[in-house]
């Protein structure tokens, strides 16, 4: 209900009376309401009660950023205004009690006014898909308000707790970049950001995707101001505690200390919720229920910061981000030596979570959940940190030392007691101390192994007087070394110490294997490492400080070992060709058009399918999953669920009317519901309808399944053992392989596995679902699959296909895991839709959807190469292991495009490459960007490296020698046409200085042990079309209306990859008229039918064609009225022809040339041509911990005539980091019985903004037409993908010097992704050396590689 200028809510029912009334402003309205639910959260308020959906649901748990949005507070006593970003998916909705919120919605919009970072960021082509992108638009707006001009560290620090899977990142920060001091002249000066440092442009080329001279200025005056209203009310009225109740929760927001202490001597089992980081996510995902939470972020004694003589006390509510902020002026102020404890702080601060979670987050907060990886509680516990601990009897002070931790996640704070502050000491002049993390990802991650390290020396000394060493992640809580601690006070700082103390160090940190956790070895080897880089920087400081003391030098390779890593600018540059000079104004093809959607999805108008308003009678699903990995089915109970109130029905197997079993192949092993057995974690049991999704879940928690547990197999090596396959086996053959090896000078074997990657596609999957007249059925559903989709819900209901209708504007991003698995759950919410005759809706929880929708398929390579003594390729033999999960789905063709890229780009006339499928009791894996290749051209180039290390030549020469050249043919036979890999390897190798940068990373190496750097060049071979013949064809409508503007339909979907704006701009050119003269709605089957999915990266290809040959057939029927009146305009020829009764609507359609490969005869040709591309990358290793940076990559991608450049290039980037995901560091890992570990952005990591090369250049190879595809271009989707290994290579070619240092060489394995622990595990030394790995199948593994 609308009250005056402002919403004001009071209509629930069934509330105890308890509530206060909640006030807060929302994009300036002020809203009321009477009965706040405590256990919703901000997001959902939102989205759901104020229909405010710009702000995205992407995980739920602060991982994604996708929710942010700016919480404005006032504090009548400075008279101060403080703007602050939060994730809305952890912000509770009472917590905003008397604040202002600003939501994606109340800054632009496309009708009146765009806010300056909605412009910039669509105009700089940093939004695809666009699900993350109000989430970004949020965090840096926020940042703006508090830092008018920041500088671009700042931008890289407020984007540090946001994902997007889709652009890379570079785009997002370079449009941002205009915001800084420096900003960008738009190429008005010398050594604009923009401009190429390379000085060979050719002609004709540019490097300007956008324009910053045209960007409306940024005017921070003009921004809206804090609500007078509100600021009034706030000055006016004294704090009182205030309760808001559900009939559920209660939540208290005491002012005083004294009612603070009350309420938790009445209630001392109740939670304080100050940034709510760890009790939103204990009741998210832990099934944790606490229904008295006190908000303590209001009471003054817990949010003060005081100095005092000895250091600094901190209040238990203070923020993370006031904390740093507050240690960053006293590390200015005071000398260096007392504020040493400050600095580790502060540079543990900047790699703790994001900055959403620093902005609200607390240290109480962070000391009291205890966690074993707790980033804080190490450096706390090292610097003899007290906590001054309060209740209602009275209080404490207790040294946070190692007695405060009784047990996991467990201390000795009682239950009555409240952490009043913290008191963090300065140091003193004999004093170090140093704070470390090593964490799978740099930014925004949680530690694997975290530690404080302190030393006193006695003063004129470097003898040990006192040191404390504390370490997180090497037990169940935070522990201190105390053997350690005993044995090294008396000991001189010097030579000879780190190993004195190494067996002290194991004895104190022992971890057996299987321990909880897992990587041992490597967290034993990092707990040493760490203690060697402390003793290094103590050395360092002790030899720069104490001039008097003759302590030990340093060796000058060791100094880089604490060096810290730098921040990524966003430099680079990116080159294409221009449209050439007559080429007319209207056609559009060919220039770096924005994509269609972009503002909108800036100002969060561009609706996903959740955005889309719930309907009166709309119904919601929660899903019952199996908990087993292989079991059968004894009983399902849903009574108790039924009884919940607000349960509709409970829908399982025996609710399907048509057919419940699919699949591609005659094997039908897809169910849409169990049935009586289960094959992995994660399959429908049944469904339960509710009144929302709230109530849905939990009614769906509590459907009782009881089983009897089977035997699981998860890994590729299980099934091999356990001879678990599918019954089809794939080879292709040509020559004579055991000849080519008998005639080769070197034999090489290996193996090498590359692992699962989960899409993370930042919209997990949607559907809804209407009944509508009689039996027809309208489904609106986040898929890449619109006619699958249909076919299926009309098999799965016993209907004909014309009866379902389905449609869908646009993806949250896709990448091939909305193609086949969200068919599936479309007919499981069609059958639900069908029993209760009303519409239902669907939208996965991240968790659920990383739990069902299976992954990218993991691969073992297992290789024999023969080589002659020069690296030329004699005879190569390649098994390749697919695991498929439990079921079949596109495995098939995944491993077959598979085998079909395993020579990336080399020739050899002798080669046998044969496919197996493992059949094991995991999600089943699917469809993912590359389907397949990118797992079979790493084998192939693992092949050439090991050639290049065992034959000790130049790996780059050994390349070379096996190019393909212009008329070789495949393995399979197809022979290469048009082939411009040399071109693009010679401009990539000349462009990124390769030659020069080899010379300068091994001088590098040389001067540095614990540093290393590495460079490698890779190429890359992709072949265009889908493998089934069938799936070459699409269709187009094209219409055009009495006012000239053109509609147009076809089969692709709109999911980021900008197809919609690609066709647009194919139009364009046909019809001979502007762009903004043509316009695409949706995708549906009923206005093209049977269409392929969008994938294969070919629907541009395709949809294109079809495109244009209806434009081609409209112009062909306009073309009368042009001749008659040629000086007319497009208007008035549509409008003579209207007049003349002339059809203004056409369909096209389109087919690829007749392609094929017969696997029984090993005959045909697979695809139209081949896409082509080259990169360069340098990275740097920290040998002691496995981390690592990219440095700078270069790419030369064939993209043919680039039917759009901007795109293109953000295709690239895109598909480059993702890819850099799959190889590097995203680590997917299940429990041995089959339960994935690595679920939510918590655990699974996909690349963060930091993780992107510091210097990331990209062009578009110049004059490059291709004669195979729409306006000559190429396709760009996936291609580009395995790039990225080349920063595999060059993290290889580091590691294989570390090993050289340490007297270790030749070949070595090591498994992608090339995560830190397998990088410091490689790097082998005499700290590696105290923990071998225990051998496989002596233990119990806490987790496996699938
Ligand atoms: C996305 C994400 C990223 C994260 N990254 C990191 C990371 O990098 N490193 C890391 O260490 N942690 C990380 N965390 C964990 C978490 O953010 C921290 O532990 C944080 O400090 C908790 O503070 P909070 O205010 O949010 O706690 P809340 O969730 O509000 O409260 C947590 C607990 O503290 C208790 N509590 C609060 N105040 C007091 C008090 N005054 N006295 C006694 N008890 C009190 C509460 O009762 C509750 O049990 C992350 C969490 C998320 C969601
Ligand atoms: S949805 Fe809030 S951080 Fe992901
Ligand atoms: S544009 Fe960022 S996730 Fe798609």
């Amino acid at each position: 209900m609308e009250g005056a200028g402002g919403i004001c809510f009071s209509d629930h029912r069934g509330r105890p009376s308890c509530s206060d009334t909640l006030v807060f402003f929302c994009n300036g309205k002020k809203v009321i309401d009477h009965h706040a639910d405590p256990s919703m959260t901000l997001l959902s308020y939102l989205r759901t009660k104020l229909r405010l959906t710009g702000s995205k649901l992407g995980c739920g748990e602060g991982g994604c950023g996708a929710c942010t949005v700016m919480v404005s507070k006032y504090s009548p006593k400075d008279k101060s205004i403080s703007h602050l970003a939060v994730n809305a998916c952890l912000t509770p909705i009472c917590s905003v009690h008397c604040m202002a919120v600003t939501t994606v919605e109340g800054i632009g919009n496309t009708k009146t006014r765009l806010h300056p970072v909605q412009e910039r960021l669509a105009k700089a082509h940093g939004s695809q898909c666009g699900f993350c992108t109000p989430g970004i638009v949020m965090s840096m707006y926020t940042l703006l308000r508090n830092r008018p001009h920041p500088t671009m560290g700042e931008i890289e620090g407020a984007l540090e707790g946001n994902l997007c899977r889709c652009t890379g990142y570079r785009p997002i920060l370079q449009g941002f970049k205009t915001f800084t001091k420096e900003g960008c002249c738009g190429k008005n000066s010398k050594n604009c950001c923009m401009s190429s440092s390379s000085n060979n442009i050719d002609l004709g080329v540019s490097t300007q995707l956008f324009d910053p001279t045209k960007f409306v200025p940024y005017d921070p005056t003009q921004e809206p101001i804090f609500p007078p209203e509100l600021m009034m009310m706030l000055t006016e009225k004294t704090p009182v505690l205030e309760t808001f109740c559900s009939d559920k929760v209660t939540w208290f927001r005491p002012v005083l200390l004294e009612q603070l202490l009350k309420l938790k001597s009445k209630h001392p089992q109740a939670k304080m919720v100050v940034g709510n980081s760890e009790v939103g996510v204990e009741v998210k995902f832990k099934n944790q229920h606490y229904s008295t939470l006190i908000d303590v972020n209001h009471v003054p004694e817990l949010k003060r910061i005081e100095d005092t003589p000895t250091g600094v006390r901190v209040g238990g509510s203070v923020s993370l981000t006031s904390l740093g902020d507050h240690l960053k002026k006293l590390i200015g102020a005071e000398p260096e030596h007392k504020t040493r404890v400050f600095s580790a702080i502060v540079e543990m601060l900047r790699w703790f979570a994001g900055c959403q979670i620093r902005n609200v987050a607390c240290l109480a907060g962070n000391i009291t959940t205890g966690s074993p990886v707790s980033d804080l509680n190490p450096l706390l516990m090292a610097a003899l940190c007290t906590v001054e601990l309060m209740s209602s009897k009275g209080g404490r002070t207790v040294t946070l030392d190692g007695s405060f931790f009784t047990g996991y996640r467990k201390n000795i704070i009682e239950p009555e007691e409240i952490i009043i502050n913290i008191s963090i000491p300065f140091s003193s002049q004999n004093e170090y101390f140093y704070g470390y993390k090593q964490s799978p990802r740099r930014e925004d991650d949680i530690a694997v192994v975290n530690a404080g390290m302190r030393v006193v020396l006695i003063p004129g000394t470097d003898e040990v007087e006192d040191c404390t060493v504390a370490y997180g992640g090497m037990a169940p809580t935070t522990v201190l070394a105390t053997k350690t601690m005993e044995n090294i006070k008396g000991k001189n700082w010097s030579d000879g110490l780190v190993e004195h103390i190494t067996p002290f160090l194991v004895e104190d940190l022992p971890l057996p294997p299987g321990a909880p956790g897992g990587m041992e070895s490597y967290r034993q080897s990092l707990a040493l490492g760490f203690f060697f880089k402390f003793y290094l920087a103590v050395l360092e400081q002790i030899n720069r400080d104490a001039v008097n003391i003759i302590g030990s030098s340093i060796p000058e390779s060791y100094k880089s070992a604490n060096q810290s890593w730098d921040k990524n600018s966003a430099q680079g540059v990116q080159m294409y060709q221009e449209v050439p000079s007559g080429q007319p104004d209207s056609d559009a093809v060919g220039r770096p058009l924005t994509h269609l959607s972009a503002l909108k999805q800036t100002t969060g108008e561009a609706v996903y399918v959740d955005d889309i308003p719930h309907m009166d009678d709309e119904l919601y699903l929660g899903l019952v999953i199996s908990k087993k990995a292989h079991a059968n089915i004894i009983s399902v109970d849903a009574t108790k669920a039924l009884a919940v109130e607000g349960v509709h029905a409970y829908v399982d197997v025996n609710d399907v009317p048509g057919r419940n079993r699919f699949g591609p192949s005659l094997l039908y092993d897809d169910v849409l519901f169990a049935d009586a057995k289960v094959t992995c974690v994660g399959m429908v049991i049944g469904v339960v309808v509710a009144d929302n999704q709230a109530i849905a879940q939990a009614a769906a928690k509590i459907v009782d399944v009881k089983y009897e547990e089977l035997p699981v197999v998860v890994t590729i090596e299980d099934a091999i053992e356990n001879n678990s396959f599918f019954p089809i086996t794939r080879e292709i053959k040509t020559g004579n392989v055991e000849d080519g090896l008998e005639g080769s000078d070197v034999i090489i074997d290996g193996e090498i596995k590359i692992g699962a990657q989960e899409h993370f596609y930042l919209e997990t999957f949607t559907t809804l679902v209407i009944p509508k007249d009689g039996d027809e059925v309208e489904i609106i559903s986040a898929t890449q699959s619109l006619t699958r989709t249909q076919s299926l819900v009309a098999e799965a209901l016993g209907i004909p296909i014309h009866k379902v209708m389905c449609h869908v504007k646009r993806l949250g991003g896709g990448f091939g895991g909305k193609e086949s698995r969200t068919c599936l759950h479309a007919g499981v919410c069609a059958v639900a839709a069908n029993k209760v005759n009303r519409p239902v809706r669907l939208m996965l929880d991240r968790n659920e959807d990383m739990l069902i929708t299976g992954t990218r398929h993991p691969i073992l390579g297992r290789y024999r190469a023969g080589v002659s003594k020069s690296g030329q390729l004699r005879a190569l033999h390649i098994d390749l292991y697919s695991n498929c999960g439990h079921t079949y789905d596109c495995s098939a063709a995944v491993l077959e495009r598979a085998m079909l890229h395993a020579d990336n780009c080399y020739k050899c006339t002798n080669v046998c490459v044969t496919g197996h499928l493992c059949r094991t009791n995991l999600a089943s894996n699917t469809g993912f960007r590359g389907f397949g290749s990118p797992q079979a051209m790493l084998v192939a180039e693992t092949v050439m490296s090991d050639i290049a290390t065992k034959c000790g030549l130049n790996p780059l020469k050994v390349r070379e020698l096996n190019f393909y050249k212009e008329g070789d043919r495949t393995h399979y036979g197809q022979e290469l046409q048009s082939l411009c890999l040399e071109r693009c390897w010679e401009q990539c190798i000349n462009t990124s200085n390769f030659v020069n940068r080899r010379q300068e990373v091994d001088e590098y190496n040389r001067g540095n042990r614990w540093r290393k750097r590495g460079i490698a060049v890779i190429p890359t071979k992709f072949g265009i079309s889908f493998n089934c013949k069938l799936y070459n064809q699409a269709g187009a409508l094209v219409h055009i209306y009495g006012d000239g503007s053109v509609l147009i339909a076809h089969g692709g979907t709109e999911m980021g990859q900008g197809l919609h704006t690609k066709m647009i701009q194919v139009a364009s050119r046909i019809l001979r008229i502007p762009a903004d003269k043509i316009h695409i709605s949706e995708t549906s089957t009923s206005t093209v039918p049977n269409t392929s999915s969008t994938a294969a990266s070919f629907s541009s290809d395709l949809n294109g064609m079809a495109i244009k040959e209806a434009c081609e057939t409209l112009l062909h029927r306009l073309e009368p009225f042009i001749q008659d009146d040629p000086k007319g305009s497009w208007e008035s020829w549509v409008n003579a022809a209207y007049m003349n009764r002339v059809s203004l609507s056409s369909t096209g359609f389109f087919k690829a040339r007749d392609l094929y490969f017969d696997w029984e005869t090993g005959q045909g040709e697979p695809y139209t041509y081949f896409v082509y591309g080259v990169a360069v990358s340098e990275v740097e290793i920290d040998c002691l911990t496995g981390g690592h940076q990219v440095l700078r990559t270069d790419i030369v991608m064939d993209v043919g005539d680039s039917l759009n450049p901007a795109i293109d290039i953000g295709q690239i980037e895109g598909a480059f980091v993702q890819g850099y995901g799959l190889f590097v560091l995203e680590d997917y890992r299940v429990t041995p019985s089959g339960h994935l570990l690595t679920i939510g952005p918590g655990f699974y990591k996909i690349p963060g903004f930091g993780d992107i090369p510091s210097e990331f250049n990209v062009s578009l190879l110049t004059r490059a037409p291709n004669p195979f595809a729409i306006c000559s271009s190429k396709a760009v989707g996936e291609p580009p993908l395995f790039l990225s290994a080349s920063v595999y290579f060059a993290i290889k070619d580091a590691v294989l010097s570390a090993r050289e240092d340490a007297g270790i060489k030749g070949v070595f394995r090591l498994d992608s992704p090339a995560t830190a622990d397998r990088i410091r595990m490689a790097c082998q030394d005499q700290f590696t050396k105290q923990f071998p790995s225990p051998a496989p199948g002596t233990y119990k593994p806490f987790f496996v590689r699938p």
